[in-house]
């Protein structure tokens, strides 16, 4: 089984190829996710913070969080590019720590990792870079940003916006980002992006035109019922799925049904 490297990502835009990533934050699904030999990468998002930890938002992960989550997927997962987000607070502090972070994340078994932000943060992406850490951006409604922007919403409406998501694209590709994140932008920005840069951009939210496709696993999976975002689609309802599991296995064993026969030893 051939790893796929950041190189193969760049290939596969110049191919026109789509390149299809999720979020994965343990073994048993990096194993499920890498077992279907067609995704090209799984992100361990600080969107654990949300999904593994129930906060609100993403901002309470910590690097030693992220760290923890790489290593679970990192042997679960032997194909897909395996990229490390890194949290809120792990490189805005300093140059300095911003390294020693993403050097912590990739020596807990990140291919890559990804930072939110733009022209302002491509200084650091350029030592990543030129250390040998194949860095991924994320820019247009970049979560750990949600407290400026009034929270969760579109960005890129409105001319300015618009024009600031294009340049810190283009500064991210300058600086020397493998690939960008583009996520909840108009679909017609979404496009201009990709067709501007070189590398390829991962849309969430960014529409069609984008070179590829990530979502978050767990929405993809239907466990949370009451979710309605537009842009994420269900593959199967896992909420009723899996209560319905839960509740027949509690109900076997209160009904004496559970185990039977073949589930016990001579
Ligand atoms: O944290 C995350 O899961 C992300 C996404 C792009 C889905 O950043």
């Amino acid at each position: 089984m051939k790893k796929i490297t950041v190189i193969d990502f760049k290939n596969k835009k110049k191919q026109g190829e789509k390149l299809a990533l999720l979020t994965a934050y343990d073994y048993t699904f990096a194993r499920i996710l890498d077992s279907v030999g067609k995704l090209d990468g799984i992100l361990v998002g600080d969107s654990l913070g949300m999904v593994i930890k129930g906060e609100s938002d993403t901002l309470s992960v910590s690097i030693e969080e992220a760290a923890y989550h790489v290593k679970c997927v990192k042997k679960g997962a032997k194909r897909s590019l395996i990229i490390a987000d890194m949290p809120f607070g792990s490189y805005q502090v300093s140059q300095d720590e911003g390294i020693r972070n993403a050097i912590y994340l990739i020596k807990s078994g990140a291919d890559a990792v990804k930072v939110e932000g733009g022209e302002e943060i491509a200084p650091f992406i350029e030592k990543l870079v030129s250390f040998g850490i194949p860095v991924m951006g994320h820019v247009g409604m970049t979560p750990q940003y949600k407290n400026a922007f009034g929270g969760y919403r579109l960005r890129g409406r409105d001319e300015p916006t618009r024009e600031k998501i294009l340049n810190d694209a283009i500064s991210l590709e300058d600086a020397g980002v493998f690939s960008i994140v583009i996520e909840m932008v108009p679909e017609s920005l979404g496009k201009e992006i990709t067709e501007r840069i070189s590398v390829p951009t991962i849309g969430i939210g960014a529409g069609r035109y984008t070179d590829g496709q990530i979502l978050v696993l767990y929405d993809i999976l239907g466990l949370y019922k009451d979710l309605n975002i537009r842009f994420v689609k269900k593959y199967i309802e896992g909420y009723d799925i899996f209560k319905q599991a839960v509740e027949q296995y509690v109900n076997e064993v209160k009904e004496g049904k559970f185990p039977a026969e073949e589930n016990v030893y001579d």
